[in-house]
């Protein structure tokens, strides 16, 4: 039987996480779903943000369904178990090399764009971010006794940019591919003008791309690919780009969309076993309220089924189940507008689950 990891994490995570079952519970498919903590929630129970047996159950698992992790509670943790190191942790341990944020703006919610709507109604790219690699994981980091320069002997914290061939070569791949299910597009972000790092990176997408000939793709640099991000985003089709860059363009392209509540998100490996969480995260300050917006997981779990499961028609209802909730006028506080109606996260969970029938 299919066998579903399922962890709700800190935050909003259970509560958004809970709608996101009750759904995949109602599709009527006998998927067996077993859930255990992580983050801070993994700290409390177990002293640390990805105990061993969370991890063990993640790689046993068909695919993984991630709420959110972070808590204000234990930022004052030494950095190793400080709860982000679950969701790095579980990218690193797992493989999942290949981050896809999906930026697509619903036509309902034009109006809760910052941007007008006529930059973004329409909106629809695909932010393919390297995960496991680039100054994230890079080695040697730390702080140390400055060995030069004008600050020589003080104290100084340092990290190391570094990307592989292979690493760059198989997130390429992954980036030409999805392009080719889509308008046949890539722009590959980098700082190729400063960074040794990024005009490595740029070479070598740059020969991947000879095995692509059906595929357009241009180069940017990512100050460039910030501006154009709000200036002009629906010129872009599938963005490329490395650990760090992805990581903050990834939060500029979900903004453009009005809600960061509305973004889901797939980390996969090399044979499309993946980790499925929303965009956005944890979100303390309305843990608990009933107010979250649990669509994000919802369609997190929909991109489960589509790339790891390989049950694209169940996606497909899901997706339809969250375009007719939105047509409704149903709004969790994130995404409402006047003349909508406010709905909190049981609420919209229950109606993407009436929806789906
Ligand atoms: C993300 C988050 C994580 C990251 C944090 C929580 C470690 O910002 O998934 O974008 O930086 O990758
Ligand atoms: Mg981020």
């Amino acid at each position: 039987m299919t066998k579903i990891a399922i962890l709700p994490g800190d935050g909003i995570g259970p509560e958004i996480i809970d709608q996101a079952v009750r759904v995949l519970d109602a599709l009527g498919e006998s998927f067996e779903m077993e859930r255990a903590p992580v983050g801070g929630a993994g700290y409390a129970a177990h002293g640390h943000p990805l105990p061993e047996a969370t991890l063990k159950l993640a790689k046993e698992a068909d695919a993984v369904l991630f709420g959110a992790v972070g808590d204000y509670r234990y930022d004052t943790l030494e950095r190793a178990l400080r709860p982000e190191q679950a969701i790095l942790g579980l990218r690193k341990e797992l493989g999942l090399f290949a981050n896809l944020r999906p930026a697509i703006l619903y036509p309902e919610l034009a109006g809760a764009s910052t941007l007008k709507p006529e930059v973004v109604s329409g909106l629809d790219i695909l932010i393919i971010r390297e995960l496991t690699g680039d100054i994230y994981f890079g080695k040697p980091r730390g702080v140390r006794e400055c060995p030069d320069g004008p600050f020589k002997g003080q104290r100084e914290g340092f990290d190391t940019m570094r990307y592989a061939e292979g690493e760059i070569r198989r997130i390429a791949h992954v980036a030409f591919q999805a392009a080719q299910k889509r308008d046949k597009r890539v722009t590959s972000v980098d700082k190729a003008n400063v960074l040794e790092t990024f005009q490595f990176w740029r070479d070598i997408v740059t020969d991947v791309h000879k095995e692509y000939p059906d595929v357009a793709l241009e180069h940017m640099y990512v100050d460039n690919a910030a501006m154009q991000l709000v200036r002009a985003p629906k010129k872009f089709d599938v963005i490329v780009t490395g650990n760090m860059f992805g990581d903050i363009l990834s939060d500029a392209a979900a903004m453009l969309t009005g809600s960061i509540g509305m973004l889901p998100s797939a980390s996969l490996d090399a044979n499309n076993k993946g980790l499925y969480e929303p965009s956005h995260g944890s979100a303390p300050d309305i843990a608990g309220k009933g107010v979250a917006n649990p669509l994000a997981t919802i369609l997190s779990a929909a991109m489960m089924l589509r790339y790891s499961l390989n049950k694209a028609e169940q996606a497909d209802r899901i997706e339809s189940a969250v375009k007719s909730v939105l047509q409704q006028g149903l709004r969790t506080p994130d995404i409402f507008e006047d003349g909508t109606q406010r709905v909190g996260t049981q609420e919209m969970g229950d109606a993407v689950v009436r929806a789906l029938r």
